[in-house]
């Protein structure tokens, strides 16, 4: 067999950083260990039967078996649009402003390549979902990176970005509710961004994949809810949290029609939109009850509640979490995040991802995703409470 050689295009992306916990955890649980794994973000819970059922008829109607229209049935972006009004008083234009998308990652790593020219340069939180970084790759733009400190509630500081390179910058990715660090961005950080692209000609791109997941009774902020957001940016909003449609890969983009055209425009090339099964689904997932979203989230907050308040009777001082399905902890004195995620893998049988994976700013933390039954997440503090590492921490 001859050995075609990759593009460069292909060269340019990114190491995956996990790849490395995904092959460890296999090895393990191979070997028939029980490993409780925290290391990834998937939802470990069911679609909501009205969904599935809504799919099981759509698929049965031979109006899905032909093409569906190029950028999505109008349906779909009627009920984002009526989505976005019920849940933040945002006004959609159905048709303008929203793109129909195959899950978010495809969204995110396809902006780089709508919007950018090589050279250009990217605004990127540290630490960030890696996802950020292949789309910057693939379209060859250099990076500014916004570190997410503690000190600053896991927001960037814009005082202390460098003028020239906010000037430079044409893009900006957020993510609120944030992942890894769980950290909500407040409507006032919302007004503040807007007004920096303004100023610095920044297209912003929030990505709104935990938009549901607020604890303690505050829902997250959309930041289309900002005045002039939508003259300045977009935001990406996956069904894969809301609705744990993980696998149905169903997303869309909503937002300033200058993007949203140019999101378009390079799908028409690439794809013929969903399957007209999957966008029915969604339509029924963004427009019918929602008790759903509220259960998950108390589920979500339960888990958290449970496995934070055990984290800190062992002496693993824990903050609790505001948003999303993840837990950002800090990794004990004298171990590099990989080593103490190693360490709890390879003693207590229990995966995370360390914080370095995420970005430089990463270093010095652990992610946990509460993505198992809170009994389990007990568990593997129980587990972790045996090899007595914060006896003095
Ligand atoms: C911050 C963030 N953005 C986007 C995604 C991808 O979502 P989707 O399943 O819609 O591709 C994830 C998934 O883990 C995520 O954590």
């Amino acid at each position: 067999m001859r050995n075609f050689e990759q593009s460069n295009l292909l060269k340019r992306l990114p190491d995956q950083f996990f790849a490395n916990l995904v092959q460890k955890v296999k090895e393990l649980t191979e070997k028939g260990h029980d490993v409780i794994n925290l290391g990834q973000g998937n939802p470990d819970l069911p679609t909501p039967v009205h969904i599935v059922r809504e799919l099981q008829d759509a698929a049965a109607d031979p109006v899905n078996h032909k093409y569906p229209p190029f950028r999505g049935f109008s349906f779909l972006k009627d009920a984002v649009a009526s989505f976005y009004k019920q849940e933040y008083s945002v006004d959609i234009d159905a048709e303008k402003e929203v793109a129909i998308l195959f899950g978010a990652k495809t969204g995110l790593v396809e902006l780089g390549q709508c919007l950018l020219n090589p050279g250009d340069v990217a605004l990127l939180p540290d630490p960030g979902y890696p996802d950020y970084m292949s789309g910057i790759a693939l379209a060859d733009v250099k990076t500014e990176t916004m570190p997410l400190l503690k000190e600053n509630d896991f927001l960037p500081d814009y005082q202390s970005i460098d003028r020239e390179a906010l000037d430079k910058a044409k893009l900006m990715f957020l993510n609120y509710p944030n992942n890894p660090t769980a950290a909500t961005a407040s409507k006032a950080f919302f007004d503040e961004t807007v007004e920096l692209a303004y100023q610095h000609n920044i297209c912003v791109v929030h990505d709104f994949a935990y938009g549901a997941l607020g604890f303690d009774g505050d829902k997250p902020q959309s930041f289309l809810q900002s005045a002039g957001a939508k003259d300045v940016g977009v935001e990406i909003y996956t069904l894969s949290k809301t609705y744990n449609m993980a696998g149905w890969r169903v997303a869309f983009a909503v937002g300033n029609a200058s993007v949203i055209e140019s999101i378009n425009l390079l799908q028409d090339h690439m794809y013929v939109s969903l399957f007209g099964g999957i966008q029915a689904a969604a339509a029924r997932a963004l427009t019918g009850e929602q008790s759903s979203v509220k259960n998950l989230v108390s589920t979500y907050e339960d888990r958290r509640n449970r496995f934070i308040s055990k984290l800190n009777e062992i002496g693993w001082k824990a903050e609790m979490p505001k948003g999303t399905f993840f837990a950002w902890l800090p990794v004990p004195k004298g171990y590099t995040s990989e080593e103490f995620a190693d360490l709890l893998l390879e003693e207590a049988h229990v995966a995370v991802a360390p914080g370095k994976g995420f970005g430089k700013a990463g270093e010095g933390y652990i992610r946990v995703g509460l993505l198992d039954s809170a009994e389990r997440l007990e568990e593997a503090v129980d587990r972790i409470a045996e090899l007595n590492l914060f006896n003095d921490y």
